[in-house]
């Protein structure tokens, strides 16, 4: 590898890094305060997170898996499989929200989280690249999002914590990971310029519906 190229790989990576600092500041600052809300509309945010992640990560994980071709993104959706599927994070999202789905079971909610669910599985298909920047977004919103869901889950007062617990220093290197997927897809494609632009407005729209912005 020539020495312009290595520059160019560190430009790269150093833009994809900041971009993604400020996409997760963006979500930081959207999330509504624990404080501020009522218990009911805090369930709702909880549940309509559920809803929306625990049936789709894995899946988008597994189809990006499929499609990328760099070493560095195959290793990054792979680790971040086998820590999924391995410490099994659905069902770790199950017994959080648990206490909660006993009362709040609301049908419609279900079904626009179903069709969210859908529309995120549908980033793996537009391409190898454009999922793993969506895995990549996401992954980096998760660390605004976890302190945040843990606040909601206390005053809740939801038992277990384990799901919160466990998305913090695992999702520290899966965020590298993946970051450096997304610059290692990107050369192999050579593409350099707005990677992330139309992906960062897809996952600031996700979010803004899965904590129902407008609403609160
Ligand atoms: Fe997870």
């Amino acid at each position: 590898m020539s020495e312009l190229q290595v520059l160019d790989e560190r430009q790269l990576l150093g833009k994809t890094q900041h971009e993604l600092r400020m996409v997760a500041n963006t979500v930081g600052r959207m999330l509504p305060s624990v404080a501020s809300l009522t218990p009911e509309q805090l369930a709702d945010i909880v549940l309509t997170y559920a809803d929306t992640i625990r049936p789709t990560f894995i899946p988008l994980l597994s189809l990006t898996w499929l499609r990328v071709q760099s070493p560095e993104a195959i290793h990054a959706c792979r680790s971040n499989l086998e820590c999924e599927v391995g410490e099994d994070h659905p069902a770790m999202l199950d017994r959080f929200v648990t206490p909660l789905w006993e009362e709040r079971i609301d049908h419609s909610r279900r079904m626009q989280a179903k069709q969210r669910a859908g529309v995120l599985l549908s980033y793996a298909e537009k391409s190898a690249l454009y999922g793993v920047s969506v895995l990549a977004l996401l992954e980096h919103t998760s660390a605004a999002f976890m302190p945040w869901l843990a606040d909601a889950g206390r005053k809740l007062q939801l038992t277990d914590f384990t799901y919160t617990q466990m998305h913090g220093e695992a999702d520290i290197a899966h965020a590298k990971d993946l970051t450096q997927a997304v610059v290692s897809e990107a050369l192999l494609l050579n593409v350099t310029q707005d990677i992330l632009v139309k992906p960062t407005q897809d996952v600031l729209h996700l979010c803004r519906a899965m904590f129902c912005v407008e609403q609160y």
